[in-house]
């Protein structure tokens, strides 16, 4: 299939250097000038153009700038005739829905969403780690999930179907799963630092591979150990004395998160209510 990217960002230039690995044929594409030299160095060879002249020459057209682009870029590209019948419209956007891509069904075009669930960093990563991915594919009918889930094969990538209508949700989901891992971990590598730690990031290395371990072993529920699962409301306190003298700002963080494993804790766990009741109020006096 004759593929172009408008956006050769991370994401547009790893699905396009493994599609053409795959057979297709790249076409063409677009973006700014740190987009021009990424194509020099993975798409050697393939013509870097304007959008509208990277959306001509598509059967498929990737369609991966920052997830607000897209509806301007798609209206952009449909008015200028960039995109029409015969064609397909594709959007890698975990968050956003079809209906960013109106203005391609608007003048004929199919359109689909095939979000690669995998974070990247940089275009190196996205070679190594799109196969192997899961990827979430919406369309309006058989004939563009068919499309989006032979794409997501020739990736290397496990297709899974999402409706549009959930796509901020499994978004937000994705958000927690891999966004406010490297957030915890943040805080975690500064508050290691502060309490006089060497090494912080080296030394809390196997302790969080090990929690991700537990969790792919025995699910997150079971997997979860720590002071508001045992209850242990001095701990707890100390904690965010602790928190509050060292980095106050992230106060607020630990007694919402402390609150989410005290659901898990009692669901699952099954802490009594009276501890949880105990963490509870040291919770309440520091919200
Ligand atoms: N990175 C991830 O982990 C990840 C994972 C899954 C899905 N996605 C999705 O992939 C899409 C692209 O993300 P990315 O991380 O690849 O972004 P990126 O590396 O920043 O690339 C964005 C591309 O769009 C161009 N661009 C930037 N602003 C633009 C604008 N206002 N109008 C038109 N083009 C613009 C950039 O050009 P220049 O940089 O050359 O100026 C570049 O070609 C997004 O929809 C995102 O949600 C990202």
């Amino acid at each position: 299939m004759n593929v172009s990217v408008v956006g050769a960002g991370r994401v547009g230039t790893a699905m396009a250097v493994l599609l053409g690995r795959a057979g297709h044929a790249i076409v063409a594409v677009s973006g700014g000038d740190a987009s021009r030299e990424r194509a020099a160095v993975f798409l050697p060879g393939v013509p870097f153009v304007g959008p509208e002249d990277a959306a001509r020459a598509g059967e498929l057209v990737l369609i991966a700038v920052p997830d607000d682009a897209i509806g301007p870029m798609t209206a952009r590209l449909a008015a200028t005739g960039a995109l029409g019948s015969g064609r397909w419209v594709d959007h890698v956007s975990g968050a956003l829905g079809l209906d960013a891509l109106a203005p391609a069904l608007a003048v004929g075009a199919g359109r689909l969403a095939t979000h690669p669930l995998q974070t990247f960093p940089d275009v190196e990563g996205a070679l190594d780690r799109i196969p192997g991915s899961f990827m979430a594919i919406t369309a309006d009918d058989g004939q563009g999930y068919a499309l989006g889930e032979r794409i997501a094969r020739d990736l290397g990538a496990e297709p899974f179907r999402l409706e549009d209508g959930h796509r901020p949700l499994y978004h937000a989901a994705a958000v927690f799963a891999s966004n406010d891992l490297i957030v915890t971990a943040a805080v975690a590598e500064q508050l290691f630092r502060a309490a006089g730690v060497p090494d912080p990031r080296r030394a809390m290395q196997p302790l969080q591979r090990a929690s991700l371990d537990n969790v792919e072993r025995l699910g997150p529920a079971e997997a979860l150990t720590g002071p508001a699962v045992r209850g242990d409301a001095s701990t707890i306190e100390r904690n965010l004395a602790a928190l509050k003298a060292a980095a106050p700002e992230t106060v607020g963080a630990y007694v919402e998160l402390c609150r989410v494993a005290l659901d898990i804790a009692v669901r699952v766990r099954h802490l009594s209510e009276e501890r949880r009741a105990a963490v509870e109020d040291v919770l309440s006096r520091w919200r």
